[in-house]
């Protein structure tokens, strides 16, 4: 398919499954530019399991109705052959693709910068919009339209949430009843750290919050520095934990910034 777009044009790139963190994404991204493109492609590049690429939810008709609802000018779902018409130059995401997310997740992180890029080069958007609930992604991703000199603004939004604090996830309905009441630890520990007045007490309210959910199984829970992703200090002006684990095979992600007495 040849693209045909109208510019100045709002980019959300997104591997469908849409819900209402998109639709936020989406219509924020209207008040950027009158041109919305929403593109939907489920990336090989960067799913080092193939079991989880194969049961990644996929529904493009109602992934349509929700991105135009919201607001969206142009739904894209390009083949695997449109992206990768031949073998992908690999951007690395270099050391800190493999700390955090990347620590179980090889190459993800490369796999993630090179699709962004091939779309942006597709669509050369003026901006593109990514969520904070991806908040290692979305860093990596500003670090390489910068290094890149890239000539699109990224715009990030804040992480949308069900009414009982669970952070709005494609993989959500992977979950089970139980397994979804069970998850809500997560928001929990979260709101308990940003709570805290320092840094230490933050950190312990975070891991004894989430010990108290037995099904819950710790990956890492951390306060890094939103600035480098460094472990976060006292002298740390933007922390943000970040919390990651399993609920039965089911992995799961979420951050939130603390401010520790105003001090953002
Ligand atoms: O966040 C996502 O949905 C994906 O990682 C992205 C940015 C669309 C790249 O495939």
């Amino acid at each position: 398919m040849k693209l045909e777009l109208l510019h100045p044009l709002a980019f959300v790139p997104t591997m469908g499954a849409l819900h209402a963190g998109h639709q936020s994404l989406i219509s924020m991204a209207k008040s950027y530019a009158p041109n919305v493109l929403v593109s939907v492609f489920v990336n090989p590049l960067q799913f080092e399991n193939p079991d989880d690429l194969a049961k990644y939810p996929r529904d493009l008709a109602g992934d349509a109705v929700k991105a135009e609802s919201a607001g969206a000018t142009f739904v894209w779902s390009p083949t695997v052959e449109e992206i990768y018409p031949s073998e992908p130059k690999i951007i690395s995401a270099g050391e800190l693709g493999n700390k955090f997310e990347g620590v179980h997740r090889f190459g993800h992180f490369d796999g993630v910068l090179t699709v962004v890029k091939r779309l942006f080069d597709l669509t050369q958007p003026e901006f593109a919009l990514f969520g904070e609930k991806d908040f290692q992604q979305l860093f990596l991703i500003k670090r390489m339209v910068r290094e890149l000199a890239l000539p699109i603004t990224v715009i990030e939004a804040p992480i949308v949430r069900e009414a009982d604090g669970l952070a709005m996830s494609s993989r959500n309905v992977r979950l089970s009843a139980e397994g979804r009441q069970a998850a809500l630890v997560i928001s929990r520990a979260l709101h308990a750290a940003a709570r805290q007045q320092d840094l230490d007490s933050a950190r312990t309210l975070l891991h004894q919050t989430l010990r108290e959910e037995a099904r819950f199984a710790l990956d890492y829970a951390e306060i890094i520095d939103e600035e480098n992703f460094e472990i976060a200090s006292s002298a740390t002006a933007k922390p943000r934990a970040l919390v990651a684990g399993w609920i039965n095979d089911l992995r799961l992600i979420d951050n939130m910034p603390m401010n520790f007495g105003g001090q953002r």
